[in-house]
């Protein structure tokens, strides 16, 4: 059995929560994509692990982690992440690396906050190097987990070969003096290449025979629809493919057939950074959303930009991901609202409508969400388990959600523990 699950919006749609809950009944679970750019949280009893890149399915015992050729490493941060989890749980033979993943070096990160802080037109990324870390792999300039256990010649060359112009760029252009040397970073790698060798595998032979075997896996992205480099709003978008067909390539697992692919999509949208938000809510609103759904960047810490539910840009990603399924969180932060409102279309300037997402920022940015005003419910829905128990309004929204997605809303998550979960 194969299931993939991501993020329908622009992230932290509460996919680590979702992971978790279904990581019982996998043997493997898979990042496939992105970095450490990732925050993905999940709360077990009192403890909360934040995971970057380490798919956060590893906290069940029986379950095999393993980070896909498509993930771009940054090896220290991961070791942290190892040492974090190991500090609760035993991880030990569980956790695997591909030898064709990217290594995010120090001058990735180093260019990554360079050009965030000397553009007038950030992004406003993470800072952890993504960026530049994948526009290496596609120049073949990047360094891969197999290059560290090569010689420290080979590793020193490939270092020289990648480093070299962006030397150039960070001293000249963006008049940053203090630079790793090539001979720092080598050494660095090469004490890192050690401790990450027992890592280190052909992940995707192990996935393809436990494939083979019917062993399940479990696929997590990481991100969401809305920010995939081709599909989501260009440039404000991260530089990975987040959709599903990224976790074949992402993880070389081959063609196999997929059981399931679920959307995460959160009762209401968030967004971090910059880039278009057609139903952001700039007023004491959003203020309100973003506490009571305590949206703060796993990551960076910054505060969410929240909003209403986006039918139009869920719809949109949902069919793009070929989504069979919906798994709707965080529908408990809704409960004190009196109106909640929800974007069927959108209006042009000139009074035309539009039922489909734009792929150009001057209409992202011109358009105006239609909007339906659904009652709120006033009542407590946080971790209510049984959807029969539902307050009727909140139950008539899940069921308006389900009409403008097409698609069956199957689980409903209603508060941030492991048991909070409704199954229709
Ligand atoms: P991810 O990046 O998609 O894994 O999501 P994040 O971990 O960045 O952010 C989601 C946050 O919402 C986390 O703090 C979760 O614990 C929390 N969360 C997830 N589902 C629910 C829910 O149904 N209700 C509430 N109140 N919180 C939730
Ligand atoms: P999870 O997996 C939300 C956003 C950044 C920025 C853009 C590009 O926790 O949902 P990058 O550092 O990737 O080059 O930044 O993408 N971004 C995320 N937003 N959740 C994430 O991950 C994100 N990862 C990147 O805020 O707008
Ligand atoms: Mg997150």
């Amino acid at each position: 059995m194969i299931y993939i699950v991501l993020g329908t919006q622009w992230g932290d749609e509460g996919k680590a929560k979702v992971i978790d809950y279904f990581a019982k009944d996998f043997d493997f679970v898979v990042r496939f994509q992105g970095g450490a750019n990732a925050g993905h949280t999940v709360y077990v009893g009192e403890k909360k692990f934040v995971f970057h890149l380490i798919p956060s399915g590893v906290l069940n015992k029986g379950v095999s982690a393993l980070i896909g050729n498509g993930v771009v490493l940054d090896i220290e941060e991961f070791l942290k992440e190892v040492e974090m989890i190991s500090r609760a749980i035993d991880v030990s033979g569980r956790i695997w690396i591909s030898n064709r993943a990217h290594v995010v070096m120090p001058y990735h990160k180093l260019l990554d906050k360079a050009k965030e802080s000397q553009t007038t037109n950030a992004i406003g990324t993470t800072q952890r190097g993504i960026g530049p870390a994948y526009a290496d792999k596609v120049d073949r300039l990047g360094i891969r987990i197999a290059d560290l256990f090569t010689s420290k010649e080979k590793l020193r060359e490939k270092v020289k070969l990648a480093f070299e112009v962006k030397e150039f760029l960070l001293k000249n252009y963006y008049h940053i003096e203090a630079l790793p040397t090539i001979e720092e970073m080598t050494d660095t790698l090469m004490v890192l290449a050690e401790k990450i060798r027992p890592f280190a595998a052909d992940t995707e032979k192990l996935l393809q025979e436990a494939h083979h075997i019917r062993k399940n896996i479990l696929f997590e992205g990481a991100q969401g629809s809305l920010l995939d480099v081709d599909f989501g709003t260009y440039p404000y978008v991260t530089s990975s493919n987040t959709i599903s067909p990224a976790a074949l390539l992402g993880s070389g697992i081959g063609s196999p057939n997929i059981a399931n692919i679920v959307g995460i999509t959160k009762a209401y949208t968030t967004r971090v950074g910059e880039g278009p938000f057609p139903t952001e809510l700039k007023d004491e609103l959003g203020e309100k959303i973003r506490k009571s759904g305590n949206e703060f960047g796993s990551t960076t810490g910054r505060p969410r930009r929240c909003g209403w539910f986006d039918a139009v840009a869920t719809r949109y990603s949902s069919a793009i991901n070929g989504i069979k399924e919906i798994f709707l969180t965080k529908l408990d932060v809704l409960d004190e609202l009196d109106n909640i409102l929800v974007c069927t279309g959108y209006l042009r300037k000139d009074g035309s409508k539009l039922d489909y997402f734009p792929a150009t920022l001057p209409e992202l940015e011109e358009i105006k969400p239609i909007y339906h005003v659904c009652p709120g419910w006033k009542q407590k829905t946080f971790g209510i388990k049984d959807f029969s128990q539902l307050p009727a309004n909140a139950k008539k929204y899940v069921e308006f959600l389900e009409v403008l997605l097409g698609r069956k809303i199957s689980y409903i998550s209603t508060g941030f523990e492991r048991e909070d979960v409704i199954e229709r």
